[in-house]
C-alpha cells in the first residue's frame, strides 16, 4: 500500500527535470524540443529491468493494462475468459469490455485462484485465463500454468496488489505469458494513476503497444502523422508526468516491499496465539505483504474485529468492509455476469462466498501507528477472548 507514503523529494527532482529540461508531456515525437528526454520509454525499460523481462509497455491504469493484454491476445466476441471470484471489479470489466464472457472460479484458502474449479470451468472457448495475486500474495502459479499450458491457454497474472513480489524466485507479473501491474494512487509504487503491462513474446508487446495508441506503430522511418498502421486501437498511453514519478517510485519498490513485510512479522507474531486461521500462502511465495489476511469462525466475527480495530485507531483493508468491489458475487450490475450465472449471483460461488465472509484483512504499510503489533492484538483480543 505505502507507495505513496514516500513520496517526496526524488519524484519532484524527476518532474523538474522533465520541466527544465523538456516540458514535453507526451511520450512520443517532439524529438526537436525535448533534448533527448523520454521518461515513459526510461521507466519502461527500468521496470522491464528490475523484472528480468524483455517487453514492458506504460499505460493509463492497472485497468487499461488488462484490457491491452486482452486486446493483445485478440480477445474478441465469443471468447470466454476466465478469472477467480475474488479480485478488483476491474479485472471482470476488462474482460467484459473485450467484449468476452468472464468466468469466474472460486477461491481456495489461499484467497486466489482454485486450480481445480480451474480445470473445471475451461471449455472449447476458453481464450486466457487471468489470475491475480491478491492483497499480496502470489496465486499457486506452478498448478495453474501446467493446467494453462496444458490447454494451451495464455495466462495473465492481474499483479496489481503483487508488484515487488515472488514466485520462486520469479518476479510476480513474469510468470505467465502476460502481467499487469496497477500504479494507481493505493498500490506499492504509484503514478497517481497508471499502469503497466509486461510481455516475454516481442509480438504480442508489438501488438499491445500499437493497440494502446491507436494502432500506431511508431514506424522509426516515418513521421508519426505518415505512421503505419495494421489494427485499430485505442488511447491507453502513459504520458511523461506520469513516467517521471514512476522512475522515482520504481526505486523505492524494494524498500517499501521489506518494510512491509517486516510489519506484518510483528503483527504475525503478536496475534500468532489466537483462535483464528491465517491465510494460505503458497510454497516458494515472496510475499509484498500489502495486507495480512485471517480467517475466523463467521461474518460476525470478522465485523466485530473490523468494529473493535477501528476504535482502536486501527481498521481493515477490504475485508470484510468492501467485499461488494471485490467479490464476483455480489456484481449483480454486471450483465456480462448475470448473462452467464443468472440474476441472483450470492450463491453462485459459495466456496468463496464462505472465505471471504469470515476473513479479516489488516492494512501493512511502512509508518504505522505506535505500538501497532500489540493494539492489534489488544483489540483482536477484545472479540475473540
Ligand atoms: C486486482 C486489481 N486489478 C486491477 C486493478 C485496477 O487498477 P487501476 O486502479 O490502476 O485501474 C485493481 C485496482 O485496485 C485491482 O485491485
Amino acid at each position: 500500500m505505502p507507495g505513496f507514503e514516500l513520496i517526496g523529494k526524488e519524484e519532484f527532482a524527476e518532474i523538474k527535470h522533465l520541466f527544465d529540461e523538456s516540458k514535453i508531456l507526451f511520450r512520443h515525437s517532439f524529438d526537436h524540443l525535448r533534448d533527448n528526454i523520454y521518461k515513459v520509454k526510461d521507466f519502461e525499460e527500468a521496470f522491464a529491468d528490475r523484472m528480468k523481462v524483455l517487453h514492458a509497455l506504460g499505460v493509463t491504469s492497472g485497468t487499461a493494462a488488462l484490457r491491452v493484454a486482452l486486446a493483445a491476445l485478440d480477445i474478441a466476441e465469443g471468447d470466454e475468459v476466465i478469472t477467480q471470484s475474488f479480485t478488483f471489479v476491474a479485472t471482470a470489466e476488462a474482460i467484459i469490455e473485450s467484449r468476452a464472457m468472464p468466468v469466474i472460479t472460486e477461491i481456495d484458502k489461499t484467497l486466489n485462484m482454485d486450480p481445480v474449479d480451474l480445470e473445471q470451468k475451461i471449455t472449447g472457448k476458453t481464450k486466457a485465463i487471468i489470475v491475480v495475486h491478491m492483497l499480496g500474495v502470489p496465486t499457486r502459479l506452478k498448478e495453474i500454468k501446467e493446467i494453462a499450458d496444458k490447454h494451451n491457454i495464455p495466462l495473465i497474472e492481474d499483479t496489481a496488489w503483487g508488484c515487488g513480489g515472488y514466485y520462486n524466485d520469479i518476479p510476480l507479473g513474469t510468470y505467465g505469458d502476460i502481467g499487469t501491474y496497477s500504479f494507481d494512487f493505493a498500490k506499492t509504487m504509484t503514478t497517481g494513476e497508471g499502469g503497466m503491462v509486461v510481455f516475454k513474446d516481442k509480438k504480442l508487446f508489438d501488438k499491445a503497444a500499437a493497440w494502446h495508441d491507436h494502432g500506431h506503430e511508431n514506424n522509426p522511418d516515418l513521421p508519426r502523422w505518415e505512421d503505419s498502421r495494421s489494427s485499430s486501437g485505442f488511447n491507453y498511453r502513459m504520458n511523461e508526468l506520469q513516467g517521471a514519478v514512476g522512475l522515482a517510485q520504481l526505486k523505492k519498490l524494494d524498500y517499501v516491499v521489506s518494510e512491509q513485510r517486516k510489519n506484518a512479522d510483528l503483527i504475525k507474531e503478536s496475534i500468532s496465539d489466537l483462535p483464528i486461521e491465517m491465510r494460505t500462502v503458497p510454497d516458494g511465495s515472496f510475499e509484498t505483504a500489502d495486507a495480512l489476511v485471517f480467517f475466523v469462525e463467521s461474518n460476525q466475527t470478522a465485523r466485530r474485529c473490523r468494529d473493535a480495530l477501528l476504535k482502536a485507531g486501527l481498521g481493515t483493508k477490504i475485508l470484510p468492509e468492501a467485499i461488494t468491489w471485490h467479490f464476483a458475487g455480489t456484481w449483480d450490475h454486471m450483465p456480462g455476469l448475470v448473462n452467464c450465472y443468472g440474476k441472483d449471483l450470492t450463491n453462485a460461488f459459495p466456496k468463496s462466498l464462505d472465505l471471504l465472509n469470515r476473513s479479516v484483512s489488516l492494512p501493512i504499510a511502512i509508518n504505522m501507528v505506535d505500538n501497532f503489533p500489540k493494539k492489534i492484538r489488544d483489540a483482536l483480543i477484545s472479540v475473540l477472548k
